[in-house]
């Protein structure tokens, strides 16, 4: 956020989408107010862009996992709502989107989009939050080294491109993360108007929305996270 701050209202115009990366990561910071530690073999960072919100974090997801099919496939990448990468089991990668709003220009539609990526590092298990989040990388899953400055230039201009089809072929979009669906089948647990709900994931709908169905009906997460939930036997 700091060269968006510095930035005049001339320089934000002209200079977006642009993408600012960091090599040494010292206080990254994940979703819900959590902290990112980033691998040092890994990726850390964003891109500043224009953008519709809508079905943006599905857009995130997809042009990751799409990326690294197609850096380091064949491999099969999936999404966990709204947009945690994940293969073969474990994470590989994490999106934080932040929305930027400056008085002085109409900035609405602009936002940050914050991605930490582990590469070709063996990450040992991460903690969010008290829930163990089992931590993968690129390499440890597929066993293929992948050049880092290629996966940031291309995950960067992918990105770009999956903002822009969005809008043009929401319906394309949607499928594409329906087909990577992690919770899809599965029992999982949310908020919805700030209650807890629990239910059979039936994937997302046309506004990007988590899908639960329970004895009460369908409903609809739009925003926070879901856990998946271990049945008893
Ligand atoms: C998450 O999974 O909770 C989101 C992780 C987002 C990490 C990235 S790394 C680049 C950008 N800068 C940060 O401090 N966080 C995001």
């Amino acid at each position: 956020m700091g060269w968006l701050r510095r930035a005049t209202p001339t320089q934000l115009e002209h200079s977006l989408p642009k993408l600012v990366h960091t090599d040494r990561q010292t206080a990254g910071r994940g979703r819900h107010g959590r902290q990112w530690v980033g691998q040092h073999d890994g990726l850390a960072f964003s891109v500043i862009t224009v953008a519709s919100p809508k079905l943006l974090s599905i857009a995130v997801g997809v042009a990751i996992a799409e990326t690294i099919e197609m850096l380091a496939g064949p491999t099969c990448v999936r999404l966990k709502w709204p947009n945690d990468v994940w293969i073969s089991g474990g994470k590989v990668a994490g999106v934080l989107i932040e929305r930027y709003a400056d008085t002085r220009t109409n900035s609405q539609n602009v936002f940050v989009v914050g991605i930490g990526c582990n590469v070709n590092s063996y990450p040992n298990h991460h903690t969010f939050d008290e829930v163990a989040v089992p931590a993968t990388s690129i390499a440890q899953a597929t066993g293929r080294i992948v050049d880092r400055t290629e996966m940031l230039h291309t995950t960067a201009s992918r990105l770009i491109e999956v903002i822009h089809e969005a809008v043009e072929d929401p319906a394309d979009l949607l499928q594409r993360f329906e087909s990577r669906c992690v919770l899809r089948g599965s029992m999982v647990r949310c908020q919805v108007g700030g209650q807890p709900i629990q239910g059979i994931c039936e994937g997302i709908d046309a506004e990007g929305n988590l899908l639960i169905r329970n004895d009460h009906g369908l409903h609809s997460c739009h925003s926070g996270e879901a856990q998946r939930v271990r049945m008893a036997n």
